[in-house]
């Protein structure tokens, strides 16, 4: 029997929405109610790596998380394994004289392993740099010849923010009018060096997992917030506009404000849910007021703040300064290991956008 194997190895950072995405419009395929912007880390802190082979000595399709290995049964990691496999091309190897047909890719069986670099228990990162990564990597190994927009609209069926990772710098994700979702994907809005002096800093508020999982809670929000529906249509249209300009023009006051107000609908959406849904706590509350009180006495926003699904800050700061008072300020109010639970702060390399 043939014994070959051929491997692709691909790292993907996850990324943040400062435009939240929340509520879907078709489950399945994953379509959001609006669309969303993000802002991408550097791959030092917050990144997956994902390695991925094919050889003919392969029984059949499977993967490994953090060296254990997971089930890719469910419909999510099929998607994206079938909308690779159809795009599919020839791939050779003349060094080695192995030849892929485009047909091979049908019968040919892949194994994938999957490192995150971050605690996955932490609640932290979701799966966008997961999904994004095993896309990027088995679109290379297959020699799909997609542009990674293309490539986006086939990682968000694995995880709705995954399509946002296949950039750096700030991306959007569009959330597109037909229905079978092919409009569905994330464009560029600035590349990572547009805007390179911001700094984000995580606050570890909790390493607890999420009690509400984000389909479960979407979900329920979808079927019982009237507050989304306004949000959606009326709100999210105006502010993905604003923020984009805010970003074009490097405009930290504008890009602030609307980041913050972004948040807090989300979470006033949550809570306009029925039963309603908490991600944040007391902590999270008072990181909030706090840097508000900073932002107001200074008379200029320098840091924004959001929160995803979880208890956890995402703090913007405006430029080194800036993230090197709010560090002296975390460190004050919310000492580490103290009753207020904050545990750790993860700060990124040089900047957010290296
Ligand atoms: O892609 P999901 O299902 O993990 O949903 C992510 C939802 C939020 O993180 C709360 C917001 C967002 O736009 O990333």
């Amino acid at each position: 029997a043939e014994s070959w194997v051929i491997m692709v190895t691909a790292q993907t950072p996850t990324n943040i929405a400062v435009i939240k995405y929340w509520g879907k419009r078709d489950e399945k395929l994953i379509l959001p109610v609006n669309d969303s912007i993000s802002v991408t880390l550097d791959p030092v802190h917050l990144c997956t790596t994902t390695t991925v082979a094919v050889s003919p000595s392969f029984a059949q399709d499977r993967m490994w998380l953090n060296g254990k290995e997971i089930s890719l049964s469910g419909g999510r990691y099929q998607n994206c394994l079938r909308e690779i496999r159809a795009r599919a091309c020839d791939v050779e190897d003349k060094e080695r004289g192995i030849k892929i047909s485009k047909k091979d890719w049908e019968k040919l069986h892949v194994h994938i392993a999957s490192y995150n670099n971050f605690p996955t228990a932490a609640g932290l990162a979701s799966s966008a740099a997961g999904f994004a990564c095993l896309v990027f990597a088995l679109a290379k190994l297959m020699n799909a010849k997609e542009d990674n927009s293309e490539l986006s609209a086939i990682a968000r069926q694995g995880s709705g923010s995954a399509c946002r990772s296949l950039f750096g710098g700030f991306v959007k994700w569009k959330m597109g009018k037909v229905e079978d979702g092919s409009d569905s994907l994330a464009v560029q809005v600035v590349d990572e060096k547009h805007w390179d002096d911001l700094v984000i800093i995580i606050a570890v508020v909790s390493s607890r997992q999420k009690e509400t999982s984000s389909t479960t809670g979407m979900r329920e929000t979808v079927e019982t917030s009237l507050l989304l529906q306004h949000r959606a249509k009326e709100i999210v249209p105006k502010r993905i506009v604003q923020m984009e300009e805010s970003i074009k023009n490097r405009n930290f006051a504008s890009f602030a404000h609307l980041t913050c107000a972004d948040s807090n609908q989300f979470h006033a959406v949550c809570m306009d849910t029925c039963p309603p849904i908490f991600y944040m706590n007391d902590t999270s509350h008072r990181i909030i007021s706090c840097v508000e009180k900073w932002n107001r006495s200074v008379g200029t926003p320098q840091v924004a703040y959001t929160f995803d699904a979880g208890p956890n800050a995402v703090l913007i700061a405006h430029n080194r300064k800036a993230a090197a008072q709010l560090l002296q300020k975390l460190l004050f109010y919310f000492p580490p290991n103290s009753d207020t639970e904050l545990n750790s702060y993860v700060l990124g390399d040089k900047s957010i956008l290296k």
